[in-house]
């Protein structure tokens, strides 16, 4: 039996982007011992690349917004597969999840009567956005840190977690090893919860950097974990394209909040094309150049340009025009703030100004950037309760991109940032109230002396597969066949591709030892995307519609009957056992509400 160095935490937090932290607060508020484990440093999350700002309903620039319109907006934005409930919750909390991270030091930009400047983003009504320039994630992270070190948790830094440790059917630790040393390391505790983030590293262009490998939902689904709406996967619609070693990092949609506009190699705003815009949103959206300008200015007209489209249909849209021989010189589009004057620019997005300037050598006050969608966020995931963030899993919780139900088919863009406030508080306090009734359970050493081995075999594997070699294939693999347009016959190549890999992934082998040795550990990462990738092309390809994010070119109509499932993915020995569950009902009082659009 190899060895490893046990810990024991109240409850242990894996993952430390924004929902991690929050959950930690409110576990140490509890007056609980928390350990806090990350496969990177504390501050380095993907939580920073939401950058635009964090949606909430304050109503702070003279418009007559309220929850009910954000609960609205959420809803239509995620085409109705949201959990209504989860939706009311997060849209109510919001605000007052924002106001505290403002007690707890976050500095917002202000309006000129003092108040947290709010700015527009795509499929929210009104300006709902509370920013940090273009820094939002940023700031949210830097002040949570702040927060939670103060309370003293115990931090694990560059320690990957790869198992679940049951008791029967209770979670009650996890094992895995120091990046640095490849020690082992088995934690105990009364309570986990995962807030370990997305995963679009399986694809080739995403804004999300190396961590980003599903380890979480990976690990939940091998316990038996239910999965929740997986063919799920939002491509942002500005990513950098050029040069191609930037290609994939974001473009803050804040860009076009705060007026900048996309224009084909025509220069022509394609985005006015009657053909792009959803029936959904027929009539709310400016029909003219002039129309969509005023609305900048003006606060009483709340027709917005319709580059402020929800994401899904503005990155079809690209899709579209460079497909129709419309695209720019690298094949993409041209995003132009050049007509908001170099002071506003560097004003509201100094980030983005830097970025281009000193990765791409533009100078965005002058030049358009060159942008295409990029893979940034995953609206499936871990099915968890609405008003606990429990999941099925006793003793496991989960909160923010690696749990679903909030976002529904697409998630609008601003809403990740309250998604982690909110739910990471509430899985911290549900987390804390769970372990103070809860004993230690049992750590049962077959589960890690079988884990120990599954992550030493690479070693001595006489196979000949490269970890990284795989990595690549895969991301290629599921960009051309799970990418934006998808059809029965790219999924179904994509999926053979994933079976060929996974099957190749068994003889894989590593060179060197344990010590920070970046191949062993991408040999078991690569297993948790493999699998997540067989997941999303099996749903994708049981989900006969075309839905917000999931676009099939040989379903391009969303059915009646498919608006009103979930689909859940759950493992049945190697097998994916899918579930058609219906979409929780909506109170009559907020149904109401969408009678028109009925
Ligand atoms: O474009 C952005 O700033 C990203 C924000 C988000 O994903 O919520």
């Amino acid at each position: 039996m190899e060895k490893y160095t046990t810990y024991d935490q109240d409850v242990l937090v894996v993952g430390a982007g924004g929902s991690g932290l929050r959950a930690a607060i409110s576990i140490c508020q509890a007056g609980l011992s928390c350990g806090i484990v990350t496969k990177s440093l504390l501050g380095k999350a993907h939580t920073v690349m939401a950058e635009g700002g964090a949606a909430a309903a304050l109503g702070n620039m003279g418009e007559p917004d309220n929850w009910k319109v954000h609960f609205k907006d959420t809803m239509k934005g995620g085409r109705f597969i949201n959990n209504p409930r989860i939706v009311e919750i997060f849209s109510k909390e919001a605000p007052d999840r924002v106001r505290e991270l403002e007690e707890y030091g976050a500095v917002f930009d202000r309006t000129p009567e003092g108040l947290i400047s709010q700015r527009p983003f795509g499929g929210h009504t009104y300006r709902r956005l509370n920013h940090v320039g273009d820094r939002t994630g940023l700031e949210l992270i830097r002040t949570l840190q702040d927060k939670v070190v103060s309370y003293k948790p115990i931090v694990y830094m560059e320690h990957t977690l790869t198992r679940l440790l049951m008791d029967g059917d209770r979670a009650v630790g996890a094992f895995g090893y120091n990046r640095q040393t490849g020690e082992f390391v088995a934690f105990r505790a009364k309570a986990i919860v995962f807030a370990t983030g997305g995963w679009g590293r399986m694809y080739k262009f995403t804004s999300n950097s190396w961590e980003s490998t599903g380890d979480g939902a990976g690990m939940a689904y091998e316990a038996g974990a239910e999965l929740m709406d997986m063919e799920m996967v939002q491509f942002h619609p500005t990513g950098m394209l050029w040069p191609p070693g930037v290609r994939g990092i974001l473009v803050t949609e804040a860009v076009r909040g705060d007026g900048g506009i996309l224009k084909n190699n025509k220069g022509e705003r394609f985005m006015f094309n009657p053909e792009y815009m959803p029936e959904l949103y027929k009539g709310q959206y400016a029909d003219t150049e002039e129309e969509g300008y005023r609305w900048l200015t003006d606060k009483v007209n709340n027709r917005r340009p319709p580059e402020l489209l929800p994401r899904d249909v503005v990155s079809r849209a690209i899709y579209k025009e460079v497909l129709a021989g419309r695209g720019s010189e690298h094949g993409g589009i041209y995003l132009d703030v050049s007509q908001m004057g170099a002071e506003y620019i560097k004003r509201r997005l100094p980030s983005m100004w830097e970025q281009f300037y000193s990765l791409g050598g533009i100078d965005i006050t002058k030049q358009p950037m060159e942008i295409y969608p990029t893979i940034h966020y995953t609206m499936g995931g871990i099915w968890t309760e609405s008003e606990t963030c429990s999941t099925s899993i006793k003793g496991l919780f989960a909160a923010g991109e690696s749990a679903a139900g909030l976002h529904g088919a697409n998630r609008l863009g601003g809403n990740s940032l309250t998604d982690i406030l909110v739910f990471g508080k509430r899985a911290g306090d549900h987390a804390a109230e769970f372990a103070k009734n809860a004993d230690f359970g049992k750590i049962d050493s077959s589960q890690i002396e079988e884990e120990a081995n599954t992550l030493l075999a690479p070693f001595t594997n006489p196979g000949k597969e490269n970890p990284f070699k795989l990595t690549q294939e895969l991301q290629e693999a599921m960009q051309e066949g799970a990418m934006i347009a998808r059809t029965e016959e790219s999924l179904t190549k994509a999926l053979n591709k994933v079976m060929e890999l996974q099957e190749r992934a068994k003889s894989i082998h590593v060179e060197g030892d344990r010590v920070y040795n970046p191949g062993w550990h991408t040999a078991r990462d690569i297993r948790f995307m493999l699998k997540t990738s067989e997941i999303i092309c099996r749903c994708a390809l049981e989900r006969k519609e075309s839905r917000g994010a999931q676009w099939r070119l040989d379903y391009t109509d969303a059915s009646e009957e498919w608006g009103k499932i979930n689909l859940i993915a759950q493992r049945d020995g190697d097998a994916v056992k899918l579930i058609h569950r219906p979409v929780p009902a909506m109170a009559p009082e907020l149904a109401a509400m969408f009678e028109e659009i009925k």
